[in-house]
């Protein structure tokens, strides 16, 4: 049995998929990572247009892909006609018309997706169907990232109502914690969020803030840290003092939790190098190992799997 029933038409973020949907895909990726056969129909075409860096997300999404039996294009932006001031829209419709099934895009654009699929609601037409898969977009969204996330808490916890999460670190701009808090709190999961002022979001629903580490890790079962994004911030952070009062470390880290990050980590600044390479680490590459097979399970879902 294949996800073949289960179409998504594009993945934009977690608020349009339904819980249903949610569990379908991460039961999906569990039954291919314990050997279920996975399976496309032939000659898909995948462009992967990644305008930020990525290794985990990118890598796993080629080798979903490639596992497949997809063909997958690597978008070179520099060398394509975005550099020359095509519209996005007008790009993707000419991948459309070249052939293409889908794009999976990482963007450091608000809205990219949302507002290029707003056009084809607003009457302009692709050439034909193409799906778009957010990949990771702005400070927002990074739907697969949180399907992955849970896929991995599944793994560990049977069931997720009444769990206590607690998330720490540069909540400001992170797109997962905002992917994740939306996917989490739906099934029924407690989330505390610790960060210092300048990493706060308090525009957040279903979080309860607290003051210290310390406070926020007491009942904890799993505890996800975040990576300072110093690409999106302006101004001096304070390192020395971050590291100080919010760090996740050997002392620290409760030991009957389990430690996420949805990479990259940057040692000794959010986690202590000896936390990670502890048996705590652990987790964080099986988030990565996940990413494969929730990645899979979505490719299924969005590009049409067959029976087998
Ligand atoms: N988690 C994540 O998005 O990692 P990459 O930036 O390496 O893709």
């Amino acid at each position: 049995m294949t996800i073949s029933a289960l179409k998504l038409e594009h993945l934009i973020d977690i608020k349009s998929l339904d819980a249903e949907v949610i569990s379908r895909i991460a039961e999906r990726a569990l039954e291919i990572k314990n050997g279920a056969k996975p399976s496309l129909q032939a000659g898909k075409h995948v462009a992967l247009m990644f305008f930020e860096n990525s290794t985990r997300t990118r890598f796993s999404f080629e080798m979903a892909l490639n596992r497949l039996g997809a063909s997958v294009y690597n978008f070179e932006t520099s060398k394509s006609s975005l550099s020359k001031g095509e519209d996005f829209f007008d790009t993707v419709n000419n991948l459309a018309a070249i052939g293409f099934d889908a794009c999976i895009i990482r963007t450091s654009e608000e809205r990219l997706i949302k507002r290029t699929l707003k056009e084809v609601e607003n009457g302009r037409e692709f050439f034909k169907n193409i799906a778009l898969i957010n990949a990771g977009e702005g400070t927002s969204a990074h739907p697969t990232q949180a399907l992955l996330d849970f896929v991995t808490i599944k793994e560990y916890f049977k069931d997720l109502i009444g769990l206590n999460l607690v998330i720490t670190g540069d909540i400001r701009h992170s797109r997962v914690a905002k992917s994740n808090i939306e996917l989490l709190s739906r099934f029924g999961v407690n989330i505390k969020c610790v960060a210092p002022e300048y990493f706060k979001d308090e525009t957040l629903k279903n979080v309860v803030w607290c003051e210290n580490l310390n406070e926020a890790l007491e009942k904890a079962d799993i505890v996800m840290a975040l990576r300072i994004q110093k690409e999106r911030i302006q101004g001096i952070i304070e390192f020395e003092d971050y590291i100080k009062k919010y760090q996740l470390n050997e002392n620290n880290f409760p030991k009957n939790c389990i430690l996420m990050h949805p990479g990259p980590v940057n040692r000794d600044v959010e986690l202590s190098s000896g936390l990670l390479n502890s048996k705590y680490g652990e987790t964080i590459l099986k988030q990565a190992n996940n990413g494969v097979f929730t990645r899979m399970a979505i490719l299924e879902a969005i590009l049409g799997g067959c029976d087998v």
